[in-house]
Order: C-alpha cells, then sequence, then structure tokens
C-alpha cells in the first residue's frame, strides 16, 4: 500500500510506494490498460483487432510513430529492416565465446550491448536520425542475434539472413534451418507467432519498459538501455513466466497430473509456490492478450498436429483457479504468458528459448517508449528516494 513517510531531509515528505504500485512515473502516448474492464489499446487501437488484422512490422511502426503506416511507408520500413538483417562478421566469435548451457536471454542481452560497440554512429540519444538507424537496427538484427543464440547452444552452424523472406519467416529460417537442407517456411507457424509477437509488442509502464526508461532517462544509448531491459524481462514475475509456466506443468504432469492438489499447495503458500501465469499488477480481469492466446492455442496445435497434454493441464488449472475462491478474492487470471508456452513447444522451441520470444516482441514497445522518454520536456533522470531506517551516526571503533 501507499504511505507517507518522513523524509531526513530539508524537501520535507516523500511517499513510500513499494513497487510503485500507485506511482506513475511519466505521461504517455503509446498504451492505454483499463486493468479492471480487461482492455489493453496500441495508440487507440484494441488488441483484439491488431492481433487479427494487422502485422508484426507494421504494429511496431504504429508504436513507434503514432499511426499506422501507408503501403509505401510500410514498404520503406520493411525494406531499411531488412537492409540491417546482418552482423558484423567478428561478432560470430562473440556467440562462441559462452558455454553451450548459456541461457539465451545472457547472451541476447549482451549481444544487445555489444552491438553498441559496432555502431558507435548511432549512438548519440538527442540526434534523430541516429535514434532512427539505433531502432532499424535493433528490430533487424534481434531475430539474427535469438537465432544465433539458438544454434550455437545446440552446435548448429550459423545461417545468414535470407532477406527474400518476411521478418519472422526468417528468424524461423535462421533458427531451424540447416545449410544443407532447403528449409520450409509453415505459413501457419509463422502467422502465429507474428499474432503472439504484436500480443507482446507494448504494455506501458511493465518491469523491463520502466527500466528501459530508467536507463536511458540517464542519456545512455539505445542500445545500452535495449539490454537492461532484456534482463529486467528475464526474471519469471516477468517475461521469464512463459518458461516458468511450462516447467510448472510439466512437474504436475511427472508427479501425476494431480491439478487440485497443486492448487491446493499454492493456496497454502507452501514453498512459496505460485500458479506462474497467474495473476498481474495491472489486470484484475481477464488479460485480454491471454484471452486471444487460449483462442489461437488449440487451433494451433490442431493445424500442427500436436497433442500435448500440458495444454489439458493447463485448461484444468484454470478451470480450477477461476472458480477457487483464493484466486476470486484476490482477482487473479491467467495473464498473456500462461499459453504461449505450449505453442512455442509445439513450434520446437526448447524451453529457455521462450523468454527470448517476448523479447523479440517487446523490442518496438522498448524502443517506442524510449523515444517517447527521450523527446519529452518533463523527463529528468530517474531517481527514486528512499526512507533511511538504518542506523543512527556511530563511530569507528577506537
Ligand atoms: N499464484 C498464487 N498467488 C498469487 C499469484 C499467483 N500467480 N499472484 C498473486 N498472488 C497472490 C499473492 O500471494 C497475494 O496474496 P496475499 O494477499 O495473500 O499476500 C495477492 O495474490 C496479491 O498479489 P501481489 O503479489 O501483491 O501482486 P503483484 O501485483 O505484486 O504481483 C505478479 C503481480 C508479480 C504478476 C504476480 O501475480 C505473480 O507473481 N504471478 C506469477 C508470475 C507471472 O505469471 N508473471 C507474469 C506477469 S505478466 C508478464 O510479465 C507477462
Amino acid at each position: 500500500g501507499l504511505k507517507i513517510g518522513k523524509l531526513l531531509s530539508e524537501t520535507g515528505y516523500v511517499t513510500l510506494d513499494t513497487g510503485f504500485v500507485n506511482t506513475a512515473s511519466c505521461t504517455s502516448e503509446i498504451t492505454y490498460i483499463d486493468g479492471d474492464a480487461g482492455i489493453l489499446r496500441y495508440r487507440g487501437y484494441p488488441i483484439e483487432e491488431l492481433a487479427e488484422k494487422s502485422s508484426f512490422l507494421e504494429v511496431s511502426y504504429l508504436l513507434i510513430n503514432g499511426e499506422l503506416p501507408t503501403p509505401e511507408q510500410l514498404t520503406e520500413f520493411q525494406d531499411k529492416i531488412t537492409n540491417h538483417t546482418l552482423l558484423h562478421e567478428r561478432f560470430r566469435s562473440f556467440f562462441n565465446g559462452f558455454p553451450s548451457s548459456a541461457h539465451p536471454m545472457a547472451v541476447v542481452s549482451s549481444a544487445i550491448g555489444a552491438l553498441s560497440t559496432y555502431y558507435p554512429d548511432s549512438l548519440d540519444p538527442f540526434d534523430p536520425e541516429q535514434v532512427d538507424l539505433a531502432s532499424i537496427r535493433l528490430l533487424a538484427k534481434l531475430p539474427t542475434i535469438a537465432a544465433y543464440a539458438y544454434k550455437t547452444s545446440v552446435g548448429q552452424p550459423l545461417l545468414y539472413p535470407d532477406n527474400t523472406l518476411g521478418y519472422v519467416e526468417n528468424f524461423l529460417r535462421m533458427t531451424f534451418g540447416l545449410p544443407t537442407e532447403k528449409f520450409e517456411v509453415d505459413p501457419e507457424v509463422a502467422k502465429v507467432l507474428d499474432m503472439l509477437f504484436i500480443l507482446h509488442a507494448d504494455h506501458e509502464q511493465n518491469c523491463s519498459t520502466s527500466t528501459v526508461r530508467l536507463v536511458g532517462s540517464s542519456h545512455a544509448n539505445l542500445y545500452a538501455s535495449v539490454s537492461a531491459g532484456v534482463n529486467a524481462l528475464w526474471g519469471p514475475l516477468h517475461g521469464g513466466a512463459n518458461q516458468a509456466v511450462l516447467e510448472m506443468l510439466e512437474k504436475i504432469h511427472a508427479d501425476g497430473g494431480d491439478v487440485k492438489a497443486f492448487v491446493n499447495k499454492v493456496k497454502n503458500k507452501e514453498d512459496g509456490v505460485k500458479l506462474m501465469g497467474f495473476g498481474h499488477r495491472v489486470y484484475r480481469n481477464y488479460d485480454p492478450r491471454a484471452a486471444v492466446v487460449k483462442k489461437a492455442t488449440r487451433k494451433v496445435l490442431d493445424t500442427m498436429g500436436v497433442n500435448d497434454p500440458m495444454l489439458d493441464l493447463a485448461m484444468q488449472l484454470e478451470e480450477v483457479a477461476l472458480t477457487d475462491d483464493y484466486f476470486v478474492q484476490r482477482k487473479l487470471y491467467p495473464n498473456v504468458d500462461f499459453y504461449t508456452g505450449i505453442i512455442y513447444k509445439a513450434m520446437g522451441f526448447p524451453v529457455n528459448a521462450f523468454t527470448v520470444l517476448f523479447a523479440l516482441g517487446r523490442l518496438p514497445g522498448w524502443i517506442a517508449q524510449w523515444r517517447e522518454m527521450i523527446n519529452d520536456p518533463a523527463t529528468k533522470i530517474g531517481r527514486p528516494r528512499q526512507i533511511y531506517v538504518g542506523s543512527p551516526e556511530r563511530h569507528y571503533p577506537a
């Protein structure tokens, strides 16, 4: 809860709001959430309409520029991204420097930070052309980085981007293709992944986006700020939840599939066990993104001919939780990542790559929010206060 605490300084009182539950850090024109009603809009457009009708790059343009692109603007944006998908040849040795067991989120955040060393011509936060260039480079190179992190971990050769392919198709080919075989991208898989990226593309001042803004408020460059955002996303209470959900489902399955016993464990807060993929700081209603994903999951699995017992387990868990007083009273509903892992798994991604997929989707949001922050005359360096509760003055023993 919100508390007013006395600050022991000349400035009087400060607000103690741990976790920033009631504190706005900025004004923003990008994303609107009504958590009670379960509404999410990017630049005024309902998420359900964008998920159904738009494409990830079009949504990226919308978030970053404020308006949907004309067909010409979209083509120009896509072409620019396509022109920057390659990584510097020396960057390849970077991936070999990590153990093959490296978590891909560590590799990805390091690689994004390292991009700044190759592109000193796009580090000035106050030069709009440099910011445009850094934005395009990030959008273009993150799929290449993500695919290379995966390829290195499984010991397969890296594939150059194929610029005749679309954004998501190219990523899928670089991830799952082999130099010895022609890789046919399944258009259904590409379409669903594109839609999942749209659903993740922005979510106003969440933990990773706030991190991107906070780092950028010191005038650190866009690559450094986004790299920090990736690290914030990694945690299981945020983007890492998609990995945690699947691990939870697999554990329940391995223990005999007793959903009620697991829910009881959660309710009794045994060993701090939570129902991962449930609950949200802002939504006190069904997460509208979760509703879209849930609808897609069964369809995708059917189309791909996959029969995963994890889906039935997840549906049972949801049913038990949604009718249980513990969850009802606390208004805990499935969030976006309750079902995504089941789709990612069916597509062939390893569990530890799931959060990287979230990062790919969230990237345009981070970029748009960073740009809004840097161009807002009201922005100041982010510097919260504290209420000191430590020892009063004491003296070093003589
Ligand atoms: N399982 C069990 N109990 C929960 C859960 C959960 N998933 N989420 C919240 N609660 C309980 C809390 O224990 C608390 O109970 P109490 O009042 O008896 O102490 C109550 O609900 C309120 O929860 P808070 O922790 O105060 O809610 P907060 O807004 O701080 O946390 C969060 C939100 C971190 C998302 C939380 O719901 C959670 O940990 N969920 C599981 C992890 C998860 O799925 N994260 C993804 C979030 S969405 C995203 O980033 C994609």
